[in-house]
């Protein structure tokens, strides 16, 4: 047992909880296999690790990080909290619901800051390669690192995939797109709204990132804001100013012909399509071929690989919870590879997978789909000593969250919730979330003077009284 070797690839809130469910093993006194967790950018944190950069990074590797400036977390930190590193824990103080995104990363780093946990992990190495020997049952990983530009290989006998899924931009063609004259970008590649102020923008999708990054071009003051689905709309009551057309049919110029006839001028579009489940490193027969769901196929209990259950993944699903989903499959993982969970045969795992399937391809609604994440993380945490948590109430949490949404998308970021982990209730923030332009954690942290909240307040209270549908 103890003389295996784990790979973790990447290190951020997925590999940062395998890196902690082997550690509260190993601080309770049960020795545990070496781990070795690559990562190919200089810090961890994963999407939390924000960059400037887009395209490509110093190293001539793709950028990691989909994340933006003013990025605050889009549903209430009671949602996501650790079961046991609480927010109370870290702040020792009630935060506000919705934190900024270096707020956050400050609590992902701090549940580690004081364990060995760095010294397992490889900075700037980026996993190349990665080989199943049938005959030994065991793992090559054949590695760069990005420093020094030498690959070098290793074996492994067991490998955990923490590499994220909102990383590979899923890029759709539009007719006519090459020739308009405004800039046009990926979510991905979009570090900030400011350059929209007074600009006509146009947001093709209809989840998280076009009704975000629509809101954060309102916010920095764009002309109009559209957004342009193809299935669903998202359905808010949208302020003025902000508008949801269905699909694009094509562009003519700056003209953008939609396919109920409508047509609007723009200045920039940004395509909030999505992204790719891509795992360079991984043969095909080891990858997930997927859309962004909440039950991607092939994976028994949403972690393990069905055909080669030395291989796991983490956090593979489309999240409503993340980062206490995230612990729940890494302690379930841990487990496994410690040999204190068993693995079915072949055939239970089939059986359970088919269970799942029958019940996510019921899946009617979004309630249904919360609920569904609830109790696939209830069935992890039941296999492990991970703390069980009142899911149910995170689950209401939820639904609340969604109803303030639809009500008022500006607004939604000022509510308070409270944690289902130690009865807090969350503190409001000292600014509005619509006229918070700073999301430094030394600004969240501070008391800004009285007449600064002052004059916010006032131009606040403005700006909604003069929302109209
Ligand atoms: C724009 C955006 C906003 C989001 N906002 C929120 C939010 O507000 N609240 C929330 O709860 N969730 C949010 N999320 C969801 C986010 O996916 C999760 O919070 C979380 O970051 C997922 O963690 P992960 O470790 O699975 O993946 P990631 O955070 O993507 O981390 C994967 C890590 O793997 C590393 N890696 C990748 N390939 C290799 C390789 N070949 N070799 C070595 N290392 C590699 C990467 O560098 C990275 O550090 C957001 C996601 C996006 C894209
Ligand atoms: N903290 C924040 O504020 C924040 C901000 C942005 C993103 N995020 C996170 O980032 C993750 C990814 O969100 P996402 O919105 O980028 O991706 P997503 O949830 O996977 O949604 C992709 C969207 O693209 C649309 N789409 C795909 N192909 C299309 C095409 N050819 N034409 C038109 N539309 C197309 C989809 O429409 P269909 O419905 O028709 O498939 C869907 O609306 C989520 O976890 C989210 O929480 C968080």
């Amino acid at each position: 047992m103890t003389d295996q070797r784990i790979a973790i690839i990447g290190a951020g809130p997925s590999g940062l909880a395998a890196l902690r469910a082997f550690e509260s093993a190993e601080r309770a006194g049960t020795e545990i296999p070496e781990i070795v967790c690559y990562e190919k950018q200089d810090d961890w944190g994963g999407q939390w690790n924000y960059s400037w950069r887009t395209g490509i990074d110093q190293y001539g590797e793709s950028v990691h990080s989909s994340m933006y400036r003013n990025l605050w977390s889009n549903a209430p930190k009671e949602a996501l909290e650790f079961a046991e590193y609480t927010f109370d824990e870290h702040f020792g103080r009630p935060i506000s619901s919705y934190p900024p995104r270096e707020v956050l990363w400050d609590y992902i780093d701090g549940r580690l800051r004081s364990s060995n946990a760095k010294d397992k992990v490889q900075f700037a190495t980026a996993v190349r390669w990665v080989q199943y020997h049938r005959d030994t049952d065991t793992f090559t990983v054949t590695v760069e690192d990005l420093k020094t530009q030498t690959t070098t290989s290793s074996e492994f006998n067991q490998i955990i995939v923490a590499t994220g899924h909102f990383s590979h931009p899923n890029v759709p063609g539009f007719a006519g797109i090459e020739t308009f004259p405004g800039v046009v970008e990926h979510a991905h590649d979009f570090r900030g709204a400011e350059k929209f102020a007074d600009k006509r923008v146009l947001m093709i999708g209809a989840s998280y990132s076009a009704e975000d990054i629509g809101v954060q071009a309102y916010k920095m003051g764009a002309r109009s804001v559209t957004l342009s689905y193809r299935s669903k709309a998202i359905g808010h009551v949208w302020p003025q100013g902000m508008e949801e057309l269905p699909l694009v049919e094509r562009f003519d110029g700056s003209q953008a012909h939609f396919v109920n006839g409508e047509v609007r001028e723009f200045d920039a579009v940004v395509l909030c399509t999505g992204y790719l489940h891509k795992y360079p490193f991984l043969p095909s027969d080891l990858s997930i071929h997927s859309s962004n769901n909440v039950y991607p196929q092939g994976l028994y209990r949403g972690v393990t690989w069905q055909n080669n259950p030395k291989l796991h993944y983490l956090g593979a699903q489309d999240q409503w919870f993340t980062f206490n989903m995230f612990d729940a499959q890494a302690w379930y993982v841990r487990d496994l590879i410690l040999g204190r969970a068993p693995l079915p045969s072949a055939d239970e795992r089939a059986e359970s997978i088919e269970q799942w399937t029958q019940r996510f391809k019921a899946i009617a609604s979004e309630a249904e789909e919360i609920q569904f994440q609830a109790d696939y993380i209830r069935d992890l945490i039941e296999q492990t000593d991970y703390p069980m948590f009142d899911l149910d109430s995170v689950v209401e949490i939820f639904q609340a969250w969604v109803n303030d949404k639809v009500e008022n998308v500006l607004t939604y970021r000022d509510k308070q919730h409270r944690s289902v982990m130690t009865g807090t209730l969350a503190a409001a923030h000292h600014t509005p979330w619509l006229r918070e332009l700073d999301d430094s954690l030394q600004r969240y942290l501070s008391t800004p003077p009285k007449d600064e909240l002052e004059k916010l307040l006032d131009q606040t209270e403005t700006a909604a009284s003069a929302k109209t549908t």
